[in-house]
């Protein structure tokens, strides 16, 4: 039994395999929180170590007169905080009221443990593929006088140290509620003793970490651009401080969701802690008509008591296993290759078929033909919204161009950014209303162009349809959806004005149907989401898209930090990564084929340039990498992963990937910054068999699984940017 409800105490323990998150209903009416870490077989006398009874509460402190002993809801751990009734910490719901009130005060009525997971209905989430696999609790509270309904839903994996939580409110009353801040998950915590651990970035590096102590006050990350974004990301950890890779408590959570969102701690002045993450509350506001429901996004936490590497790997396998759908979820994805950084706008049919004949004969199996085919783009100034080939670059179409690409034994793949629209546009010209805009005002560009309105039903449909005609007229086995700008002037011109707030929202909730409809109507369809890069790298757009373009920086250094950055929260299974031309395009870096390959195997591997630039040499080595990926895919993928060296920290990266049943281990060492005459560093493996012999697949070294794991190899960095790639196989 995964979640234990102890009548006689009113306590409720959910447990997986490692934790428990223990939860009290104080005086039968308050849902407070006890306890969220190493798993708690008993909860006797559970709840004595949480109170602090009234008289020993601080003086300015207020006390509750709801409750049969007068408590300061400012002193207590809670599971939902509301404003207004004593607790003066941020809270993780506020609404307001018909008379103009933002007091709530929701108490238990009830609640329900039952096998499986429920759907969260418009949005997206984790899944169970059997009801035996986890159990739900859903708590019911209620606000007696406004009639306002929640229900917090846990749900706990048997066999996975995944807890999920939702929050939905329902309308019970005779007044419409407007809801303000509405977060998806909140932990209290009685100390401040964490460090914040989160991943910012910007286009081209995306999610560097960033750890800090706490500090009394508030931290957090947020997005208010409609888009989880390349600033931040929604996935956050508190770690105690000493915690290591391998060491010390981290929390994690992140979000279901790819819109604007906060995910933060906030420390009162008795160094209680406050982790949230939801929606955005800022320029947020939902009308909840009568009868009504609002389910929140869904967060999912991970506690780890063995540090960041087993808090990580336990979000690989999550996230590939129940997070990711479809077809692709179990299958090893095509070695792909696409024309973007190889030609930009500029190419024809020809040139298309040139670079691919040339990736056939070294073993890539799948073309991708980027941003340009359509209306008349030679630029990004124009034709967004207008999909349909031009003629003057896909003289056949793209029967004609799929057709000669399909010959020579290769899938094909298309571009699209289907919520956009350029001005210079026949869309445009036809529906001027159809993006995003406030009556009245100028309309905002990026990169030149708009978004189009998905919170409008008009809208989306018309996409389905659109690309649903596309995928049923040709043989389009990958698409790149791409989504190159952020919203600005968020109006939408079917709303009304008490509606205006739930644009955004809305947008998200129009998105996901587009991507949930066309996924179910062509399953066989690899889908790869985009957004100048990485910028919306969340879990709401993997309940959709198998992989995501990581960063359009594909400089073989600055991915070593965006990729180990990115595995925090994420699988390599998810991270497209491609080899690309010298000197790199951003940065203009020269690093050497094997490094370049080295560091993209590391992820969804791919190459993003002409091979037939490269010298014999190089495609001597690109034919070496591309029989590599064929045969450690699954290592790569499927194994743990662990960060034996980090760029964050060290002058060197070394990732190693281990397969589940300990039999292969492949271990990638990079340089970062080559230092002559350097001692030797210890690179101590892990993960490994310590009763086992490896053998070196290159070198034919015999070493034993111990002395890899207690020892370790050893290196110098004579050199900048050299890497080194080493399969070690069980004799
Ligand atoms: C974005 C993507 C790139 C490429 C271009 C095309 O920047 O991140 O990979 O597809 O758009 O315009």
């Amino acid at each position: 039994m995964a979640i234990y409800f102890d009548e006689q105490n009113k306590v409720i323990n959910l447990q997986t395999p490692d934790t428990s998150y223990i939860i009290g209903i104080y005086d039968d009416k308050l849902p407070v929180h006890i306890h969220y870490g190493k798993r708690l077989e008993k909860t006797y006398g559970i709840f004595e170590m949480l109170d602090v009874p009234a008289e020993h509460a601080n003086t300015c402190d207020v006390v509750s007169k709801d409750f049969s002993d007068g408590i300061t809801l400012n002193t207590k751990l809670l599971e939902l905080p509301t404003y207004g009734t004593g607790d003066y910490r941020m809270p993780a719901f506020h609404a307001q009221y018909e008379d103009g009130s933002t007091i709530t005060k929701l108490y238990y009525t009830g609640h329900k443990i039952y096998d499986g997971k429920p759907g969260l209905e418009n949005m997206p989430s984790s899944y169970v593929e059997d009801d035996s696999e986890a159990q739900t609790l859903e708590l019911y509270l209620k606000d007696e006088l406004t009639g306002l309904k929640a229900v917090l839903c846990y749900t706990v994996y048997n066999d996975r140290n995944v807890i999920t939580r939702s929050n939905w409110f329902v309308n019970e009353g005779k007044a419409p509620v407007y809801l303000q801040r509405v977060y998806s998950g909140c932990i209290d915590f009685d100390s401040k003793e964490f460090d914040f651990v989160h991943f910012y970035g910007a286009w081209a590096r995306e999610r560097t970490m960033q750890r800090t102590p706490l500090i009394n006050g508030l931290q957090s990350v947020d997005s208010s651009r409609g888009a989880s974004s390349h600033h931040h990301n929604p996935f956050v950890c508190l770690a105690s401080h000493h915690a290591t890779e391998d060491t010390g408590d981290v929390y994690g959570m992140n979000l279901v969701y790819s819109g604007s969102f906060e995910s933060g701690v906030y420390v009162d002045t008795y160094n209680k802690t406050r982790f949230f993450t939801g929606i955005n509350p800022f320029d947020f506001e939902w009308k909840l008509d009568c009868g009504e429901m609002f389910r929140t996004p869904e967060c999912v936490m991970v506690y780890s008591d063995e540090g960041f590497g087993k808090m990580s790997r336990t979000y690989h396998e999550f996230v590939r296993e129940r997070i990711c759908r479809g077809k692709y979820r179990d299958l090893e994805r095509p070695v792909l290759i696409n024309n973007w950084e190889a030609t930009r706008f500029d190419f024809t049919e020809d040139k298309i078929v040139a670079i691919a004949t040339k990736a056939k004969e070294m073993g890539v199996e799948l073309m991708v033909l980027d941003d340009g085919w359509f209306g008349c783009r030679n630029d990004d100034f124009t034709s967004l919204g207008d999909w349909f080939p031009d003629p003057a670059k896909l003289p056949e179409g793209l029967g004609g161009m799929i057709e000669r690409i399909n010959a020579l034994g290769m899938k094909f793949g298309l571009w699209f950014e289907p919520e956009m629209i350029s001005e210079k546009s026949r869309l445009y010209e036809k529906h001027p209303d159809w993006c995003l805009h406030v009556k009245g005002r100028s309309r905002s560009e990026g990169r030149n162009q708009l978004i189009l309105d998905y919170s409008r039903e008009d809208v989306c449909d018309y996409i389905i349809d659109i690309l649903s005609d596309i995928f049923e007229k040709n043989n389009i086995e990958y698409i790149k959806w791409d989504m190159n700008r952020n919203m600005t002037e968020i109006g939408s011109a079917v709303l009304p004005a008490d509606r205006q707030r739930e644009t955004a929202h809305r947008y998200m909730i129009g998105l996901y149907r587009v991507l949930g409809t066309l996924k179910k109507r062509f399953p066989h369809i690899l889908m790869e989401g985009c957004s100048g890069g990485g910028g919306r790298f969340d879990l709401g757009m993997f309940c959709y898209f198998d992989q995501f373009w990581t960063s359009d920086d594909s400089d073989a250094v600055e991915r070593q930090y965006i990729q180990t950055g990115t595995s925090y929260g994420y699988p390599t299974m998810v991270m497209g990564a491609h080899v690309s031309a010298c000197p790199n395009h951003q940065t203009g870096r020269m690093t050497d084929i094997t490094t370049r390959g080295h560091v993209a195997l590391g992820g969804q591997f791919g190459y993003e340039l002409d091979l037939a630039t490269l010298s014999e040499e190089e495609l001597k080595e690109v034919k070496h990498q591309i029989a590599i990926c064929k045969e450690f895919n699954t290592v790569f993928h499927k194994g743990d992963m662990y960060r034996i060296k980090s760029p964050f920290e060290s002058d060197m990266t070394v990732w190693e990937f281990v397969s589940k049943d300990q039999s292969t281990a492949i271990v990638e060492i990079f340089t970062l910054k080559g230092t002559p005459d350097s001692a030797s560093e210890s690179i101590v493996l892990k993960g490994l068999d310590p009763t086992a012999v490896y053998v070196e697949r290159y070198s034919g070294r015999k070493y034993s699984g111990e002395a890899l794991m207690y020892i370790g190899l050893k290196r110098t960095r004579p050199r900048d940017f050299r890497s080194e790639l080493l399969i070690l196989e069980r004799e």
